[in-house]
């Protein structure tokens, strides 16, 4: 059934580029930086985390610092963007929407800008499979069918998401969102709110969030992580284009969802090993397939959890009794919930229509 979840076309819409970071790249990484600087990576921690199978939230955020010290330069922000490019396109993903938090860091010269430039250069490394991230102008007219032009090369439609972190400021949440206006030419479609949801108050980057709202751009928040009825009906208010997770869902935030059928990234394998759903056969994904209400399954971290969207797919079916037709139809409905242009939606559209032909399902 994985191989079969693997050979299936899929899209993933909920993926930090740095928790999706190759476990051998972060070894790699952690092991140089530790020779050039003796004592910049507690390995004990890290091989700690790393092997850990259920990791409490304060844990995921001590793995991603650990991830997070080891980019030391732009170079390595862009092989880690073509490494997970690959991962996701031998996976079989067709269309990647992948969200990173643009990072400053004064002491190597790193602005928010530059980091976002190096993962664009990382996109454009990728040389195993073709990577289409730069949108068509009128509204991706040009982008076609690779069967009917007789082209066999794998491609991977990717799209970026600049996250705002909880622990920013308000003016910090402002600058990520200029950037993502002005790089709306270079293929990025969206903002996020994310990080340690213990931390801060989301109202600090309403203004932002109205802001790229207003502007066009689609605006994804991580809500309902931990129990905080309050937030949860003030995100839900704001009316996001989507949202992650919704696993401390009271029923007075589903009925207001069924009004709005605001689209919901499901991460099975990061809410199960963070405890934030006690149980897989207590899922919310259970209540909202049954009810047909827009969903997407997505990885959250690869890395972090051990993960892959085939593996996803798998579980999903081996918890909740899917077969190869439902998980199909899961698969596709995704593409209805993309933050690209509808170019890419046809396009995407169509190419389900033809696999749906030749797959076995
Ligand atoms: P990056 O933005 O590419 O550096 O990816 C890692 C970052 O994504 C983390 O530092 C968090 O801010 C955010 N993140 C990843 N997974 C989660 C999650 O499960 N909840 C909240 N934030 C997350
Ligand atoms: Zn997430």
């Amino acid at each position: 059934m994985e191989e079969w979840c693997k050979t299936m076309p899929k899209v993933e819409l909920h993926a930090h580029l740095n928790g999706s970071i190759r476990v051998s790249t972060l070894l790699e990484l952690a092991k140089a930086l530790n020779e050039t600087q003796k004592g910049a990576i507690n390995f004990s921690q890290m091989e700690h985390v790393i092997m850990k199978y259920d990791l409490s939230l304060i844990e995921v955020f001590q793995f991603f610092d650990l991830i997070h010290n080891v980019i030391t330069d732009h170079n390595i922000v862009t092989r880690i963007t073509k490494e997970v490019i690959e991962d996701f396109a031998s996976d079989n993903v067709v269309y990647l929407e992948l969200r990173t938090t643009p990072k400053r860091n004064d002491s190597i010269g790193m602005s928010k800008r530059s980091y976002v430039d190096a993962v664009i250069k990382g996109l454009r490394s990728v040389s195993s499979v073709d990577v289409d991230f730069i949108p068509k102008t009128g509204d991706s007219k040009s982008l076609t069918n690779d069967k009917c032009n007789g082209n066999s090369r794998k491609r991977i439609i990717v799209r970026l998401i600049l996250s705002i972190d909880r622990r920013e400021t308000t003016e910090a949440a402002m600058e990520t969102v200029k950037l993502a206006l002005e790089m709306r030419h270079l293929g990025v479609v969206g903002i996020d709110l994310s990080g340690n949801p213990k931390t801060g108050e989301w109202t600090t980057y309403l203004p932002a969030l109205k802001f790229a709202q207003e502007q066009g751009l689609n605006v994804t928040l991580h809500c309902g992580e931990i129990r905080n009825p309050k937030e949860i009906k003030n995100m839900l208010e704001f009316h996001p284009q989507r949202i992650g997770h919704a696993c401390f869902f009271e029923d007075e935030h589903w009925r207001k969802m069924k009004s709005t059928k605001i689209p919901v990234e499901i991460c099975l394998t990061s809410n199960i090993r963070t405890f934030s759903v006690s149980s897989i056969e207590d899922h919310h994904f259970d209540y909202l397939y049954k009810t047909k209400y827009p969903l997407v399954l997505c990885t959250d971290d690869t890395c972090v959890f051990n993960t892959s969207l085939s593996k996803e797919y798998k579980y999903a079916a081996d918890s909740f009794g899917l077969g190869r037709w439902e998980m199909f139809e899961l698969s596709r409905n995704a593409v209805e919930y993309i933050f690209a242009d509808n170019g890419v939606k046809n396009y995407l559209r169509k190419y389900f229509n033809s696999v749906s032909k030749n797959m076995e399902v």
